[in-house]
């Protein structure tokens, strides 16, 4: 019974894609919901009681949709409603942060840069996260307004990534950054570009694969349970009328991408 429901996985827009494929690749035969909440972000620069009552909404919507356990698949709408969710919602909520703690493990230098919105960086909760995990080295933080809007539009090799991406990796590359954070679940997207931008000795960090690994866990399938069965299915919603060919784009399938008006 409990395997047939879903697992309710959203993002101020497209940018949770490419949390929900590592979802895809961890646990193949649950039922997937995607939202996109494209027609309201960003979220990063919105005031905190916004974007709550976002995630409410699309939390509400995917609770409907018969979920199990919603994956917040944006570091922006973890650090102001993750909390709120948990107490609402009597199932698993597994959100998003950036990896410092991973990070701070890896960097050699000490020195480590955190790419992600302003409305991340400016959470009490980020702040908490940097106060346990950031120790002795420095963090080099830096928010980067115009990029989600600028990945949404769906070109990932635009000029205006590209200006973007060099304006705001400089004072990175100028303090001498060996491993960089990747804060926004945007990102991951435009990674090529930040590769070739920082070069082949900065170690770079997603968090992708450490929530699907950590929804897998929260899930506790039995592994009799996993076998003879068929894929998961996978439905999308978007609050913009236009997302399905960025969509289908990015998940690497045509998809039908369904509008919700919330
Ligand atoms: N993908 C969201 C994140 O991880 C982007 C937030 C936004 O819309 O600004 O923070």
């Amino acid at each position: 019974m409990q395997a047939e429901l879903a697992i309710g996985v959203f993002d101020s827009g497209i940018g949770g894609l490419s949390v929900l494929a590592h979802i895809r690749k961890s646990l193949p035969y649950d039922n997937l919901c995607y939202v996109a909440d494209s027609a309201f972000m960003p979220y990063g620069c919105k005031p905190e009681y916004v974007v709550q009552e976002r995630c409410m909404k699309i939390a509400a919507f995917l609770v409907k949709q018969q979920c199990k356990a919603i994956v917040v698949a944006c570091n922006t709408a973890t650090a102001v409603a993750v909390h709120q969710l948990r107490t609402l919602y009597d199932m698993p909520v597994i959100g998003m942060e950036p990896a410092l703690k991973p990070a701070v493990g890896h960097s050699r230098s000490g020195v480590v840069g955190v790419l992600a919105t302003s409305g991340t960086l400016g959470s009490d909760k980020f702040q908490r996260l940097k106060k346990r995990y950031a120790g002795d080295a420095e963090l080099i933080v830096q928010p980067c307004p115009g990029l989600v809007e600028a990945i949404e539009q769906g070109d990932l090799e635009s000029s205006e990534i590209r200006d973007l991406l060099e304006l705001y990796l400089q004072p990175l590359l100028e303090n001498r950054i060996d491993t960089l954070v990747l804060g926004c679940t945007h990102y991951p997207f435009i990674s090529s570009m930040i590769r070739e931008m920082v070069g082949e000795n900065v170690v770079i960090i997603d968090t992708g694969d450490a929530i699907a690994r950590e929804l897998k866990r929260q899930m506790q399938l039995p592994v009799s349970s996993m076998v003879n069965r068929p894929e998961g299915s996978l439905r999308f919603w978007s609050s913009s009328s236009d997302s399905t060919d960025i969509i289908s784009r990015l998940w690497g399938e045509n998809v039908l991408v369904s509008h919700i008006d919330i």
